[in-house]
This record gives C-alpha cells, structure tokens and sequence, in this order.
C-alpha cells in the first residue's frame, strides 16, 4: 500500500529576495504613465531586459491586487481593492503568438470588465451587465501592454483601433529599437504622444537599494565602512545598474555566504558569486 503522506500547509516562499522598491526610475515611469492617462495618447516604454519595467508598470496598475481579487472574484463577496478603484488601469502581457482577433478580444473584455468593476465599486446598485438604458461610464483609463514587441502588423492595427473607439491612455512596452520598429506603422505612429526610455538603477538609489538586499541577509548596510563601500562598488560594476542581474548577483551572494558560513558581504565573496553566475554579467 502506497505511503500516506502527511501534508503541512506552508505558504510559498517569496520569488524575489526584497520588497518592491521605489526608485527614481519608478518614479519616472509614474510620471510618464500619468502623463499619457491624462492626455490619452499613446505612450512607448523602452528599455533593456532586467531593468524593471514590468515591475513598475504592475505595481502602477495594482496588477498583484487584480490578480488576487480575479482569482476570487466569484467565491467570495470581496470588493474591488482600492488601488483598482484608484489605478483604473489595466495591466495586459499577450501570448507570444497572439493574433490580432484573439488581442482585440481580450484587451475589449479585459478593459471593460475592469471600468465595469470599478463601477459596481463605486457604486453597488450599479449593474453594468444588466442596465443597458442607462449610461454608466467607461472608467479604465489607460491600459498597458508588457511585451509589445510580440505584436505583428494587425495585433497592432487591433490595438489602434481599440484605442481610437476608447477613450484611454496606452502604454506600449517593449526592448530598445521597438519604439522605431513602431515607426512602419504610420498610423500607430502618429498617436505615439510620448516615448520613455526605462534606465538602469540611478546612482543615488544604489546605497538604499543594497541596504535592503543586505537586511534580507541579515546585515546592516553601512556606506561608511570600506568593506560595506568596496562591496557595493563590485556589485555595480559587475551587474551595471541592472535590477534582475543585482537581485540574481545577491541570491548567489546569501548562497555563498551559507556554504562558508561568512558573516559579511564582503568584495571576495562578491567575487566569487559572481563566478557563479554563468550567463548575463559583462
Ligand atoms: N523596483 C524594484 N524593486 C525590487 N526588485 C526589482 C525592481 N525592479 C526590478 N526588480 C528585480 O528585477 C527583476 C526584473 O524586473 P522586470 O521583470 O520588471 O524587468 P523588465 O525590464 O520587465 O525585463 P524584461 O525586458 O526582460 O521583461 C525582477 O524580477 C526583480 O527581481
Ligand atoms: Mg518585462
């Protein structure tokens, strides 16, 4: 008889080794996309893998809240979160091989169930399925397509299209040289009000950044001590600012450090982390 397994609930152990941060790359991204939910054009956010652009645009979206509510939306009497009711943004990555149809359906569906959610939030006698005499406002402001550059010549007219029936903002986000690949297509084109390059972490984010990653491992970050400030330098030299290469770099880092059972971060064992990471560092 096969083994009973005894089953323990745990919960699932965080992906990324720290929180969200703010930075001022964030923060210009939150500028640029209020900028384009504001004036309703189309706005193209470029930038190199890793640098956070997906992060930025679903912590502006409430992306994390959307999912969880979406989950249960039917089971329980749960009400929109408030950062929905406050982002009316809709946060949509398409499948790699997506058609043009099968893209105008779902970001249509998707962008109206979301202004439809908001309403009945802000108003529970509000049945937007139901009323069709009476005129209930569409409420999604801007919606946001991560991987854009997955598009093909009529997902992207689909696009255009939705957007010229709709009254919304659209960001459009994509590697380098997408937002020139846009550029055959006149039309698109024209509508592009803003483009925002998406950079490597700013300097002056650095030392706020490591401290956090340095309390994941159980140290305090202090810029004042060489070895701290020797340290920091590596791992920017190394990763280049970027947000996914400094978040592998450091896993490797706590990896090292439990092995060898080192109690501080320091530039050899940088070093050697480093070594580790096969793929992805200059
Ligand atoms: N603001 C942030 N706070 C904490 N970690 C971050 C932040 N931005 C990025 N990261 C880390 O960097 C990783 C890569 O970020 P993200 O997926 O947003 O990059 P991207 O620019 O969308 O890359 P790609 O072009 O490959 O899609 C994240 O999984 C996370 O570990
Ligand atoms: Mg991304």
């Amino acid at each position: 008889m096969a083994e009973q397994i005894e089953w323990v609930p745990r919960p699932r152990p965080p992906r990324r080794l720290v929180e969200f941060q703010v930075t001022k790359q964030h923060r210009r991204f939150v500028e640029f996309a209020d900028a384009v939910r504001r004036h309703r054009y189309i706005g193209a956010c470029y930038g190199a893998p890793g640098l956070g652009k997906t992060l930025s645009a679903r912590t502006y979206a409430g992306a994390d809240d959307y999912d969880e509510w979406d989950r249960d939306r039917y089971s329980r009497r749960t009400a929109l979160p408030a950062s929905l009711v406050a982002s009316r943004t809709l946060f949509y990555t398409p499948l790699v091989h997506i058609t043009g149809r099968r893209l105008n359906l779902e970001v249509d569906m998707f962008a109206g169930s979301l202004s439809a959610d908001i309403n009945r939030a802000l108003n529970p006698n509000c049945q937007p399925d139901i009323d069709e005499d009476v005129d209930i406002p569409y409420l999604t402001e801007l919606v946001i397509i991560d991987e854009a550059d997955r598009l093909k010549t009529n997902a992207l007219e689909q696009l255009r299209d939705f957007f010229d029936r709709n009254d919304v903002g659209l960001i459009l986000i994509g590697m380098p040289g997408f937002e020139r690949q846009l550029a055959r297509y006149p039309q698109l084109y024209s509508r592009i009000g803003f483009a925002h390059q998406y950079r490597p972490i700013d300097a002056e984010d650095v030392p706020t950044v490591l401290a956090h990653y340095w309390a994941e491992l159980g140290r305090i970050y202090d810029p004042a001590d060489p070895v701290d400030a020797e340290s920091a330098n590596a791992i920017t030299t190394i990763t280049g600012g970027n947000f996914r290469l400094i978040e592998r770099l450091m896993t490797q880092i706590a990896r090292v450090m439990a092995i060898n059972e080192l109690d501080t971060i320091a530039p050899e064992v940088v070093h050697a982390a480093r070594q580790m990471l096969v793929v992805g560092t200059q």
